[in-house]
């Protein structure tokens, strides 16, 4: 047997008799390379199935598919820009209604449900502020409601730091883009759900709306999720060096990195993750062309989108992954011209340090300050 998964790229698979067959028939409904990795992803969610998608956001689209016209989805207000924009303006536009709601607000979640609610979207930390959310005081209001689904977009935590379903929710899922694969090479997306009936119909719906990942992408993912544990636990070493070091940087107007005690859901991160990602946000002092100046002079740092692979990235949520989000709502949510995103990766954090000191030192030569 071996060691390291096979990559099956059959599209199709010989039947001993019609409706006879080792249980798979077509690449679409069901493929050894993506059962083995949808296997791993539920054992690391703690869930009894996992399903895998061609993206976070055909996972997304999918989790949608269980509403019908005229059902509400309550959406938490600060989430990932593309989530945003598939409520907004496409979901929307399908007969779904749609409301965003801080749910860092238990009493507004509360307010917000009607008889029609049958979905409500959170995402912990949020995408890119970093608010952390209660998932479990979510799931006792909205599942004392009726039968509304909760679903958890863990794409920051990975289910090595947070584990949404052991906390009551109904749905977990994740941009595996991201930490899950760890490695910037794949484009997908995983739902774990603990469910039977959530389970069997997702699964039809995997098959009936065909967005799945190939087998080539479901062994690369296989493959990072080996290492899972090692690079999150790395990530957050290096993420809170660099968090505390920004802290202490009289160029820094504010850092936002749950890991530390300034956080204001610190003690709420502490009790319902085992740790924190590399992702840290601040805001430079300044405007937007000192922010533009920070970015263009890191050298370690790519300014590139995306996050949670083993390298640093830096981006500018109000220009970058967030400009779908209309300019209101990203002024409501603090999303500004000063705001940067880090993912911090893998490398030895003192380069990573020096790197963020020599930008900042570019972007504000007036401070005299020592490295
Ligand atoms: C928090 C979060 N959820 C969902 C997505 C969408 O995932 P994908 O890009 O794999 O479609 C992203 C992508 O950046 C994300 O950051």
């Amino acid at each position: 047997m071996a060691i390291v998964p096979p990559i099956s790229l059959s599209t199709t698979f010989k039947q001993y008799s019609p409706g006879d067959h080792t249980g798979f028939e077509y690449s679409r409904s069901g493929n050894p390379t993506r059962n083995c990795l949808e296997k791993a992803a539920a054992a690391l969610d703690g869930a009894k199935y996992c399903l895998a998608y061609a993206s976070g956001l055909a996972a997304t689209l999918n989790i949608a598919h269980l509403l019908k016209a005229g059902d509400e989805i309550i959406c938490t207000t600060d989430v990932y820009g593309g989530t945003n924009r598939y409520f907004r303006t496409v979901a929307a536009e399908m007969g779904l209604k749609i409301s965003f709601v801080d749910c860092t607000k238990l009493e507004c979640l509360e307010a917000a449900i009607t008889p029609k609610t049958k979905l409500v979207w959170i995402e912990t930390p949020t995408n890119p502020t970093l608010t952390v959310i209660d998932i479990q005081q979510c799931a006792d209001i909205v599942h004392k409601r009726g039968d509304i689904l909760l679903a958890v977009d863990n794409t920051f935590m990975s289910a090595y730091f947070q584990r949404p379903l052991d906390l009551g929710a109904d749905i977990c899922m994740c941009s595996a883009t991201k930490y899950m694969n760890g490695h910037t090479d794949v484009i997908m997306g995983l739902v774990s759900v603990n469910r039977e009936d959530l389970h069997e119909r997702l699964r039809f719906l995997q098959n009936a709306l065909g967005a799945v990942p190939s087998p080539f992408d479901c062994y690369l993912c296989n493959r990072g999720l080996k290492t899972l544990h090692l690079r999150m636990k790395q990530h957050f070493t290096n993420a809170m060096a660099v968090a505390q070091f920004l802290e202490s940087d009289p160029r820094v107007e504010k850092v936002i990195f749950p890991g530390l005690k300034s956080h204001p859901q610190y003690e709420l991160t502490r009790r319902q993750c085992t740790g924190c990602p590399g992702m840290i946000t601040f805001y430079i002092k300044g405007n937007l062309e000192h922010a533009k100046i920070f970015l263009k002079s890191l050298k370690i740092f790519a300014l590139a989108e995306s996050l949670g692979g083993y390298e640093s990235l830096a981006e500018h949520p109000a220009i970058m992954t967030h400009a779908s989000v209309p300019a209101e709502d990203r002024e409501l949510l603090g999303i500004s011209d000063t705001l940067i995103r880090m993912s911090i990766g893998l490398e030895d954090v003192e380069d990573l340090i020096e790197d963020i000191h020599q930008a900042l030192k570019a972007a504000h030569p007036e401070f005299e300050v020592r490295n």
